[in-house]
């Protein structure tokens, strides 16, 4: 596999998950989608091709930098321009923004900065803006971080129950009612969960020790099978 190639199966959900997010699109009847983080498309392409009436919306001000417009071209490329609409900017200035507006939407799907603050502003504002029966779908759920946003919403967020996906590195939500929480509530969430998982999968991502380059070149075999 060249570099490059490598590059975008790291960085791209894999097949697995895109047919888990196909389902949810077709399960939820999604006609309306944000997401957070386009890279090379696959989600956006997923989602576009699991619904032909499906409206996406994605974020990301890196794509031209990043991705030569990756994402984008392929979206073009399967005649799907006319169903998108792509914000260069970052989610913590474009989702308060689609907010105010009054968007909603009936899936969110939050794959853009992996660090807590990040991913919980989106997770923030995205809540916000889900209908009723609507869903919000995480990425890299072996990353602490999320890990961590997975928790607290499950303790401290009645408005949004888990769904059960046949993934586990993606997680769902969905609204049944509305942020009814007084301004002092606060359950705990921290877990040790995943977290000796986090740091040895932190080291192969980053390839930067002996340990690290083996366990990413296992994982890359293991994949390939
Ligand atoms: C893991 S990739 C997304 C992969 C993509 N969802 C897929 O599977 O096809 C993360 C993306 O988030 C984008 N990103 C990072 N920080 C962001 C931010 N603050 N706002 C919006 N996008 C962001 C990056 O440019 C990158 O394209």
């Amino acid at each position: 596999m060249s570099a490059a190639a490598e590059k975008e199966h790291t960085i791209s959900i894999k097949p697995h998950e895109a047919e888990v997010l196909k389902n949810l699109v077709q399960k939820y009847n999604v006609n309306n989608a944000l997401e957070v983080g386009l890279a090379y498309g696959a989600s956006a392409m997923t989602m576009l091709g699991a619904n032909s009436q499906l409206t996406l919306t994605s974020c990301d001000p890196f794509q031209q930098a990043d991705y030569q417009n990756s994402g984008l071209d392929k979206i073009a490329g399967a005649g799907f321009q006319s169903r998108h609409t792509h914000i260069k900017e970052l989610s913590d200035r474009a989702l308060p923004k689609l907010l105010v507006e009054g968007k909603t939407y009936d899936l969110v799907f939050i794959d853009g900065d992996h660090k807590f603050s990040g991913a919980f502003v989106d997770f923030h504002f995205a809540a916000q803006m889900i209908e009723n029966n609507g869903i919000v779908v995480f990425h890299d759920m072996w990353m602490r971080a999320l890990i961590l946003i997975r928790s607290y919403i499950n303790n401290n967020r009645p408005d949004l129950i888990e769904i059960p996906l046949n993934c586990a590195n993606m997680c769902a939500f969905q609204r049944i009612g509305q942020d009814k929480r007084d301004g002092m509530v606060f359950n705990e969430f921290f877990t040790r969960k995943g977290y000796i998982k986090y740091h040895i999968n932190r080291m192969a991502w980053e390839r930067k020790t002996v340990f690290g380059k083996t366990v990413f070149k296992i994982k890359m075999i293991l994949k390939r099978r």
